[in-house]
C-alpha cells in the first residue's frame, strides 16, 4: 500500500536495526533520484554520494564509523560535498542556465557574481548554504526510503577525514554525513518533540 506524504513524514523513525536482506537495486535508484531533484542555492547541488553495498566495501570504512549498525544495513550512502561547485566557472554556469531560464534576472546574477569564488577547488571554502543544500538532498533520501519501506538513519557520529582517505576520494570531496538504508528490524516510538507553540515565535 503507497504512503500518503503525511504518513512517511509521521512514520519515518531513524532506524538502528537493519535485517540483513539486501535492498533491491531499483530502489536504491530512487533514492538517489530523490536527492538529486533536491533543491540548492543557486541550483548548485554540490551534494555527491558513495554507495557502500557490498561487505568489502563497508570494510574499508571500519574504524571510521562509531556505531556499529550503521555497517549491518545493506546499503551505506557516504554523503560529501564537492568543492567544485563553488567554484566561480561552476557557480557561473549555473547562474547562467538560471537566467537563461528566466528564473532570475542578469541584476541578480550581478549581484551574485561579485562575491569573490575561486577558480580551483582547492581554495574553496564550503560556506554554509552547502550544508542546508546537502541537508535538504540526504533529508529527502530519508523520506523516500521510508515512502518504499526502508528504513534509514541519519549519522553524524563519523570521522569523515578518516572515512575520506580510506575510500581514497578525491581532493574536492568533503565527507559530511553517512546515511545506512535497509529494511527496519525495529519500529522504534516517536521521539519527542517540542509542542508547536514552542517552536512559532510569537512576536
Ligand atoms: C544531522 C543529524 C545527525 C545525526 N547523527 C546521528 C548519529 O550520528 N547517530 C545516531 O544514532 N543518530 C543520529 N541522528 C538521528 C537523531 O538522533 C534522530 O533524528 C533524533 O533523535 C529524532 O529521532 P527520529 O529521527 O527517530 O525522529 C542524527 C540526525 C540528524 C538530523
Amino acid at each position: 500500500m503507497t504512503k500518503s506524504f503525511q504518513e512517511v513524514l509521521k512514520d519515518r523513525r531513524s532506524i538502528r536495526k537493519f535485517e540483513g536482506k539486501p535492498v533491491k537495486d531499483e530502489d536504491l535508484e530512487q533514492i538517489i533520484e530523490a536527492a538529486r531533484l533536491a533543491p540548492s542555492g543557486t541550483n548548485r547541488q554540490p551534494w555527491r554520494f558513495v554507495l557502500l553495498k557490498t561487505e568489502a566495501e563497508k570494510a574499508r570504512v571500519a574504524g571510521s564509523i562509531i556505531q556499529p549498525f550503521v555497517l549491518e544495513a545493506p546499503a551505506v550512502f557516504i554523503c560529501c560535498l564537492d568543492k567544485k561547485a563553488y567554484t566561480k566557472g561552476m557557480v557561473e554556469k549555473r547562474m547562467d542556465e538560471l537566467v537563461q531560464s528566466n528564473v532570475i534576472s542578469e541584476e541578480a546574477a550581478g549581484y551574485i557574481s561579485q562575491f569573490k569564488m575561486p577558480d580551483k577547488p582547492e581554495d574553496v571554502k564550503i560556506p554554509p548554504d552547502a550544508y542546508i543544500d546537502l541537508g535538504i538532498a540526504v533529508q529527502q533520501m530519508a523520506l523516500m526510503a521510508e515512502a518504499l519501506g526502508l528504513g534509514s538513519c541519519w549519522v553524524r557520529l563519523i570521522n569523515p577525514g578518516q572515512i575520506h582517505e580510506q575510500l581514497n576520494l578525491p581532493d574536492e570531496l568533503k565527507v559530511v554525513a553517512v546515511l545506512p538504508v535497509g529494511y527496519p528490524a525495529q519500529s522504534p516510538p516517536p521521539r519527542p518533540r517540542l509542542e508547536r507553540d514552542e517552536i512559532v515565535v510569537q512576536l
